[in-house]
């Protein structure tokens, strides 16, 4: 279940919380804010070992945004992190259908410009319905038939390190379904251990190579 959480009065956080992980590279070196990529996806997996998440440079600052879920439940994202304030993680699975990124193929992902049904540059797009998220604006619906925006993944970042951390979920969790729908794939593809959570450090991939075949349409 989610917490929600009362913050200044009018807002309400809808915010679970789990263990703090460090955001590392392939080799165990922890990824530095700065040296990511502007507008290239990543993938890390939080908080289960099978649940994937987007995690994006957008190389400009993201401002905080009041947001809603589909059950009306308002959260408010707190924006982007780092030196510019311009990192920010969304899950990975589609508010519509939990279309989700594996090892063999993504109907997901950002788009720097445009996709042909794209509304506009700078969105993450499903291409399995064109259900299309703001990352600038806490992964908002902005066209397509998803209900409510990604679930956003809280990330601090160390001012003195440049090390970023993921530390909760913010907004609509859609991880039980997932789960559920997914049950014998994700037994096949990451084992029995695809649910539990994941702990200390999460390895972080450019999704190019995390994914043999990125569609884009
Ligand atoms: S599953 Fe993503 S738009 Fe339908």
């Amino acid at each position: 279940m989610h917490g929600l959480l009362p913050t200044n009065g009018s807002t309400q956080l809808h915010r679970e919380p789990y263990a703090p992980v460090l955001l590392v590279t392939p080799l165990g070196d922890p990824i530095k804010a700065s040296g990511l990529k502007p507008q290239t996806n990543y993938v890390f997996h939080y908080p289960f070992e099978a649940t994937p998440v987007f995690l994006l440079n957008l190389g400009k600052p993201a401002l905080p945004q009041s947001l809603s879920t589909k059950s009306r439940d308002a959260y408010a994202w707190p924006g982007g992190v780092g030196p510019q304030k311009s990192v920010v993680a969304f899950s990975a699975i589609c508010a519509h259908q939990l279309v989700y990124p594996t090892r063999e193929v993504s109907f997901i992902s950002f788009r720097k410009t445009r996709a042909q049904r794209g509304v506009q540059d700078e969105l993450i797009h499903c291409c399995a319905d064109h259900s299309q998220y703001d990352p600038a604006r806490g992964a908002q619906v902005l066209s397509g038939p998803a209900s409510q925006p990604l679930c956003a993944v809280l990330l601090s970042h160390d001012r003195k390190t440049d090390q970023l951390m993921a530390y909760a979920t913010l907004g609509g969790e859609l991880f039980d379904d997932f789960f559920k729908k997914y049950e014998m794939k994700l037994s096949l593809d990451v084992g029995p251990k695809a649910r539990n959570t994941v702990t200390s450090q999460a390895v972080v991939m450019e999704l190019d190579k995390f994914c043999r075949n990125s569609i884009q349409c």
